[in-house]
This record gives structure tokens, C-alpha cells and sequence, in this order.
């Protein structure tokens, strides 16, 4: 009777166990499962917070236009109005001297009224270093990214010139200035402005007189003090370029020193940067889609004046990095 009876006893405590045991680990699997669950959403709020920071910048934007365009309003006899728009297409690669050439581009560009800034990221992703400094400048600007295919990566030792830089970044600003805007509604004009070069805030004075092509010379490049178009003194035409390197081209001409209207870049629809072309004839090339020399117009007193050079940042050399701090 006693045996029987804690017989029982031993199976029930066996059968509990076995139900605990079955409860536990159903327990253990659904709390597993609810942790992916938890990472995927994370993952998800990290995707739509992502997403968010993009559209929030854009309607940024969007207002820093919208402003500008009310101030232009309100202010007819103000000089302000008859500026034309400058675009300023500023292709820029993660490097340690990024935030600084940047920072340098953007408080010219500060100085400028009526310019929109384009810069075009070689990245993947457009990254918050950009997207911050961006911001913070208060710049209408419109932030893209165009990633250079790995075939066409600068190596570092590979000359600067041997290789093309910036095709993906300023096709990309061509196709983003051609999906937004329509020919002869009102003024705008074209810049190709690298982060490295250093600008007087002349040159956009000068920029803003171009009807069609506007050149000027450019210091300190092709191994001279500066690169500039010769002009017949009888016609004040274009008739050639001193330049360091290839003067024959059709234009010799670096890509700080030209400006195009955005008139003319919607117009010539198929005009961009290629690979094909062969190195160092970018500019000719390009150029070659929307005028002759003749039609030149000469800028800076008759391209006697530098307002534009072609500095370049030393590659600095660091032996340690200070954590927490963005350079
Ligand atoms: C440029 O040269 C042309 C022809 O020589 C002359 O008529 C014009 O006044 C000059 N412009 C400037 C700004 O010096």
C-alpha cells in the first residue's frame, strides 16, 4: 500500500518534472524567439531612422530654398534678385583632410549669394561627416553620392592626373541637374568646383556674367604659375591656351576654369564625363559638346586675372589616432 502509494508519488514527480522541463524549454524557445524578433526590428528602426535623417535633411533643404526664394521675392530692387544661380558641383572622397577641404569650400561658398551647392560623395552611402557639415552650413545644397566603380580607383601611388577622378560624382550631378530642372526657367550656371582648390569669391562674380562658356586662367597647375586662354587684343576672342601640358588641345582649359550655363547642360542632354575619354582631355572633351574657342567668352579682364588656384593639400602623415574625435 505504502510502496504503491509512493510509487505514484515518484511518477507524478517524474510526469511534473517532465511537464516543467516541457514548459521551460517552450519557455527558453519562445523568449529566443522574441529576441530575434526584437533584432530584427531594431534593425528595421535603424533602417527607417536612416531613412528618416535623409527625408529630414531634404525637407532642410527644401526650406533653406524655399527661403531663399522668398527673400529674392521680397526684395526685387535688391541686387540679390538679379543673381543668377550658381551650381556648384563639388565631387569629395573619404579622406583625412575631408572635413577640412570642405570646410574651406563651404565658408567660400558662404560668401556667395544665390549659389547651390552639389556635392556628390564617392561612397556607397552618403555619411554623416558630409551630411553635418552640410547642414551646419546653412548652404542651399542638394547632397548625393555616386560610388567610383573599383576599376577606376586612384591607386596611391598612381599620379593625380594619370587617373580619372570625379566622372561617377559629376555625372551624377548632371543627371540630378537634368531630372530637376526645365531650359529657360530663369538664370542658372554651372561650376565644377573640387574640394581642393582654393576660390576667390571673384570668380563667382565673374561666373555670373556667362551666357553660354565663360573661361578665365587658373593658378598654380600644368607645372606653370597659371594656365590661361590667349586673346586676340583686336577681337578680345579666344585664340589659344598657354598652358604645361598639351596646349593644342581644343580646350586646354582645367576644370576650375570654365563655367557653362544650365541652360546649355540641359540642352546638350547626352553631354557627360566618360571613361573613354582619354586622360587629361576631360575638360576638352566635355567643353567640346557645348561650344568652339571662338564662342569663349573671356572672363577675369580678359583672362588677365587669377582668381582661382589649384592648390593641393599635403597628404598628411599620421602615426596615431586620438580616439572620439572627427577630423
Ligand atoms: C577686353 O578686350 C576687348 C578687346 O581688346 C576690349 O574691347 C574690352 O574692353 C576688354 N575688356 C576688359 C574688361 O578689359
Amino acid at each position: 500500500m505504502d510502496l504503491s502509494n509512493n510509487y505514484d508519488k515518484g511518477m507524478r514527480l517524474k510526469r511534473y518534472s517532465v511537464y516543467f522541463l516541457t514548459l521551460f524549454v517552450l519557455f527558453v524557445i519562445w523568449k529566443l524567439s522574441v529576441i530575434e524578433d526584437g533584432v530584427d526590428k531594431l534593425q528595421l528602426l535603424r533602417e527607417a531612422l536612416e531613412l528618416h535623417k535623409e527625408k529630414l535633411q531634404l525637407s532642410q533643404q527644401q526650406l533653406l530654398l524655399l527661403e531663399h526664394l522668398e527673400s529674392n521675392r521680397g526684395s526685387n530692387n535688391n541686387d540679390h534678385a538679379n543673381h543668377p544661380v550658381i551650381y556648384a558641383v563639388t565631387p569629395t572622397y573619404a579622406r583625412l583632410v575631408q572635413k577640412a577641404e570642405l570646410t574651406r569650400i563651404s565658408q567660400t561658398l558662404m560668401l556667395v549669394p544665390n549659389v547651390h551647392w552639389i556635392v556628390i560623395e564617392d561612397s556607397e552611402k552618403k555619411t554623416d561627416l558630409v551630411r553635418n557639415l552640410i547642414s551646419e552650413s546653412k548652404l542651399v545644397a542638394t547632397h548625393l553620392n555616386a560610388k567610383t566603380p573599383p576599376f577606376e580607383q586612384l591607386k596611391d601611388k598612381d599620379p593625380r592626373w594619370k587617373r580619372h577622378r570625379g566622372v561617377e560624382q559629376r555625372n551624377m550631378a548632371l543627371k540630378w541637374l537634368r531630372e530637376n530642372f526645365q531650359p529657360k526657367r530663369g538664370k542658372g550656371i554651372v561650376y565644377f568646383m573640387d574640394d581642393d582648390n582654393t576660390y576667390s569669391i571673384k570668380v563667382f562674380k565673374e561666373i555670373e556674367k556667362v551666357k553660354k562658356v565663360g573661361v578665365w586662367p587658373v593658378g598654380l597647375v600644368g607645372g606653370l604659375n597659371a594656365e590661361a586662354p590667349i586673346i586676340d587684343p583686336e577681337t578680345g576672342k579666344v585664340t589659344g591656351y598657354k598652358s604645361g601640358w598639351k596646349p593644342n588641345r581644343p580646350f586646354a582649359i582645367d576644370m576650375a576654369g570654365f563655367a557653362i550655363s544650365l541652360d546649355l547642360i540641359l540642352e546638350k542632354q547626352e553631354a557627360q564625363f566618360s571613361y573613354m575619354m582619354e586622360k587629361g582631355l576631360q575638360e576638352s572633351e566635355f567643353l567640346s559638346y557645348f561650344t568652339t574657342k571662338e564662342e569663349l567668352e573671356p572672363l577675369a579682364d580678359n583672362c588677365t586675372k587669377v582668381y582661382v588656384w589649384h592648390t593641393r593639400t599635403e597628404k598628411p602623415t599620421i602615426t596615431g589616432i586620438v580616439p572620439g574625435l572627427e577630423v
